[in-house]
């Protein structure tokens, strides 16, 4: 055998994503959908990283009463485990962490997009998907677009092998984190459909 065949190897810095689909996701979604549909009927969109489309106020999705208080917990139940799985990868485990979490909710229309960006000042960020705004079972669905937080990883070392950018097809009651120093964005939307999400952010207090 080689002796450089004992080298110690290791991947470092790695990014952790977390994907789960809510088994009352369905039964969720209903009542969601006509909530945040009433709701943007109603109150003007916020003009954020959307472009077209209808991005309601940011809280607790108080509008959309109790399936707003089942998603919210479901958040924060990501949250933890991801947060768990994270210092379990140091070896460690986390002290009781307190969190503020703030939701709001997208509706896209077709050719709606929201821009590449990051959300400073939050640990994590997610999406929660309540309609993919298609009624074609084969359409893969509007993605949401990660981008790798080091560029330079992908643009000159090796990229052939990886790739910057991943797609994320979407899917009722899916639910995705991530850290928010990754880049995302939404692509323009081409269902027949409006497509509804919810996004979030939750922050570790005190913040970092
Ligand atoms: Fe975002």
């Amino acid at each position: 055998m080689r002796e450089i065949e004992n080298v110690t190897f290791a991947n470092l810095f790695a990014t952790p994503l977390l994907a789960h689909v809510w088994a009352e996701g369905a039964a969720l979604n209903e009542q969601l959908k006509d909530r945040i549909l009433e709701h943007a009927r109603k109150s003007p969109s916020k003009d954020l990283t959307n472009v077209g489309g209808w991005h309601s106020e940011t809280g607790r999705l108080e509008f959309c009463g109790q399936a707003g208080e089942r998603l919210v917990a479901h958040m924060r139940e990501m949250t933890e485990e991801a947060t768990l799985r994270v210092y379990a990868g140091f070896g460690k485990s986390p002290e009781r962490l307190n969190w503020t979490l703030h939701a709001w909710a997208n509706v896209n229309a077709a050719g709606d997009f929201n821009k590449m960006h990051t959300h400073p000042g939050a640990t994590w960020s997610g999406v929660y998907y309540v309609d993919t705004g298609s009624s074609d079972r084969a359409d893969e669905g509007t993605p949401l677009h990660l981008s790798d937080p080091n560029p330079s990883r992908t643009s000159i070392f090796f990229p052939e092998l990886s790739s910057s950018n991943v797609l994320i097809k979407p899917e009722p009651g899916l639910m995705i984190l991530f850290p928010s120093y990754v880049p995302h964005g939404v692509l323009p939307h081409r269902g027949d459909r409006e497509r509804i999400s919810i996004a979030f952010n939750v922050r570790k207090e005190p913040f970092p």
